[in-house]
């Protein structure tokens, strides 16, 4: 029988066996105490003279922060161990040793943290984070399996670019030349015309040679598309896509989000229907506090942060210039210098976190479109064969990752929301 600390609830005054490595540990005189971490929870495990085994106590200097463990003894109730329970000691056995264990309940700076990460990982923060992340995941596998998507994912090897060529990473597919995906979206219309409704969510990659607190070099994202949907149809498909993750993992990932000290009454108005802003009228409000900006550029950050501090749910932004945005988006037909894109835009200032629109369906605006901004039309064949053979209104987007893990857990940066960052300039461990 294997038992967990998060169980030890089912088991008390009952004789139980832990394996885990010691997270701390401290004593008095009489008493000595083990933190023990095993993956689910953290335990008091209090050896104590007269009532542990002699041998136990007098070895408990042996015990060394992150050695191997295993305990035994009974479990009894106690609001001052870490979860409500603790453990008192028959006795243990060191199972593998950790000498001079290099993260130290001490400050450490980032880069010594992230030469560590594979150790760092075990620390009470990442944990938490990384189970916030691993329900925000089953949020959006949940949400979309539950209304009928199906998941059709996208290969990694790719012979073009989707998201323009300035951030690929060209790699060899034995004798040709590929690229790793930047996104997903050109095979979600291929699937989206065989399915209807569709999502592919896995790694994407982008050579952005900038180092930001919210860009990955390598990140997840989910990409859904749905055919005869048009863009406005695809912000209500992203707003209640949103307000279910954020609201799931409240109530699934209360006790982690506390213990990484997010307000929650920040998150808890989440709730559909979002704001949205025409291009035009995110400018008014941008121009208000930035002079500089010029009108017809995308926004940088600082002018992401206007918009989104105005507001106490994500805004969308929709209608970009269409000179801004990638080959396959949809012009407007009343005002054809606008595209029927639209990002989302997390509150509190973390920007954005959605990038979509409604997809150009005509075959002779598109194949316009791949020669201006320069790309190879042989590449795009396949993808132009999908106006050639019934072509249809469809509109998606993409949700990154990291990006909503940061704002749901409320952190300065995307390296703690990926168990292993690639950032530029870093790629190890
Ligand atoms: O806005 P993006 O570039 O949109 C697309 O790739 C579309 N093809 C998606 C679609 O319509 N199917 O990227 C979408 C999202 C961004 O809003 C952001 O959350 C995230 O992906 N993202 C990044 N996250 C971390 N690091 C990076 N370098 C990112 N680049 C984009
Ligand atoms: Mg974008």
């Amino acid at each position: 029988m294997r038992y967990y600390i998060e169980d030890l609830k089912n088991y008390v005054g009952q004789t139980v066996e832990l394996k885990g490595w010691a997270f701390n540990l401290r004593g008095s005189k009489n008493f000595k105490f083990l933190i023990l971490r095993d993956g689910t929870g953290l335990c008091q495990c209090v050896v104590a003279e007269g009532e542990s085994e002699k041998e136990s106590f007098d070895n408990f200097s042996q015990l060394t922060q992150e050695c191997t463990v295993r305990v035994v003894g009974t479990v009894r109730e106690e609001s001052r161990s870490p979860g409500g329970y603790e453990l008192l000691v028959k006795n243990f056995e060191i199972l593998a040793p950790s000498v001079d264990y290099p993260i130290t309940h001490k400050e450490h700076g980032p880069d010594f943290l992230m030469n560590h990460r594979h150790l760092w990982l075990r620390g009470k923060r990442q944990h938490a984070i990384l189970r916030v992340r691993s329900e925000i995941i089953s949020a959006i596998r949940d949400f979309f399996d539950g209304r009928g998507f199906v998941c059709t994912d996208a290969p990694i090897f790719t012979p073009s670019a989707c998201e323009g060529t300035s951030t690929l990473f060209q790699t060899q597919y034995f004798d040709e030349k590929a690229y790793l995906s930047q996104s997903g979206q050109l095979y979600m219309e291929a699937t989206a015309a065989a399915q209807g409704k569709v999502y592919c969510f896995g790694p994407t990659f982008r050579a952005e040679k900038s180092k930001t607190r919210r860009h990955l070099i390598e990140f997840w994202m989910v990409e859904p598309e749905v055919a005869f949907n048009d863009l406005y149809d695809n912000m209500e498909l992203a707003e209640q896509f949103v307000e279910y993750i954020v609201q799931r993992t409240i109530k699934n990932k209360r006790t982690e989000l506390e213990a990484l000290g997010r307000d929650l009454s920040k998150l808890e108005p989440i709730k559909t229907p979002f704001p949205r802003l025409h291009y035009k009228e995110a400018v008014d409000i941008i121009l208000k506090e930035n002079a500089n900006f010029i009108v017809g550029d995308d926004f940088g950050a600082p002018d992401e942060a206007i918009l989104c501090t105005k507001f106490e749910k994500p805004v969308f932004v929709h209608h970009f210039p269409s000179a801004i945005k990638a080959f396959y988006m949809k012009h407007d037909e009343k005002e054809p210098e606008y595209s029927m894109s639209c990002d989302l835009l997390a509150t509190e200032g973390y920007g954005e976190i959605i990038g979509g629109g409604q997809r150009e369906e005509s075959l002779k605006a598109l194949e316009k479109r791949i020669l201006e901004h320069k790309l190879k039309i042989e590449d795009f064949q396949w993808y132009l064969d999908l106006r050639r053979y019934g072509s249809f209104p469809h509109s998606g987007f993409g949700l990154g990752i990291e990006r909503t893990v940061a704002w749901i857990c409320g952190l300065q940066h995307v390296r703690e929301t990926i168990p292993f960052p690639r950032l530029y300039g870093r790629s190890y461990p």
